[in-house]
């Protein structure tokens, strides 16, 4: 199934159940709120989310000074996100914004939905403007994947995979998003090189969740 119609798909749960659990987990289970205020950080101007799914951050970026703008490709996760930020219906890897315009750019939890990150990237470095950060929130490469078992979360387990970035739904929990849409897998050398080859330099990372983390942000700098 195509990542569109799967998201479609479990619009209202992912809304309704998973980011309320998420939410009731507490204030910042994973890390992504404090991963935006370090790294995304005070600024003004329009922040483009990529894939912003439901808007659940958008809040957050405009605590922070922004003008949150949202993209997705999925119409059951934006009818969600529409209260919360403007939003349209696009791909990432062609975003409906012309060269050089903006001043950040964030992707939060996507890019396991995106086997073309890189060239997801690339795009995202063509339409923010000299000088604009992108900042990347994901599952950590390293600790979350089909690979990894985090069912007991002081003793995750690392199977054979993580050199494998194939298309999976394999996960240690029934509860999660991979298991119905399905996920694909950067290596961390391969994420990290991906960002050089978009024309971005590396600013600043951060992991989150513990005690092993469950997310890992980059900032990026165009020149
Ligand atoms: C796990 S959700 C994350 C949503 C939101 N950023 C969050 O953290 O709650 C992944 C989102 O990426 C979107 N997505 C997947 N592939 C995409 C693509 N090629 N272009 C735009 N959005 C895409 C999906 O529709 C979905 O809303």
């Amino acid at each position: 199934m195509a990542v569109t119609a799967a998201y479609d798909e479990i619009a209202d749960w992912y809304e309704q159940e998973f980011l309320a659990r998420n939410a009731a987990a507490g204030a910042d289970p994973l890390g992504i709120g404090r991963a935006l205020r370090g790294l995304l950080g005070q600024g003004s101007g329009v922040c483009l989310e990529i894939g912003c799914g439901t808007g659940v951050y958008a809040p957050q970026v405009r605590e922070l000074g922004w003008a949150p703008v949202g993209v997705d490709v999925s119409a059951g996760m934006l009818r969600h996100a529409r209260g919360r930020l403007p939003v349209a219906q696009a791909d990432a890897g062609r975003l409906p914004v012309r060269d050089g315009r903006l001043p950040a750019v964030i992707a939060v939890m996507v890019h396991t939905d995106m086997p073309a990150y890189p060239a997801v990237l690339r795009e995202g470095a063509r339409v923010l403007r000299p000088g604009g950060v992108f900042v990347h929130v994901g599952v950590h490469p390293c600790f979350c994947g089909g690979f990894a078992d985090r069912s007991d979360a002081d003793a995750v387990v690392i199977r054979p995979g993580y050199l494998d970035g194939h298309w999976t739904k394999a996960s240690w929990t029934d509860q999660g998003v991979r298991d119905k849409v399905g996920a694909t897998h950067f290596p961390l050398p391969r994420l990290l090189q991906a960002f050089l080859d978009a024309g971005l330099t590396l600013e600043g990372f951060a992991e989150g969740a513990e005690p092993t983390p469950v997310t890992l942000a980059v900032r990026a700098r165009k020149a």
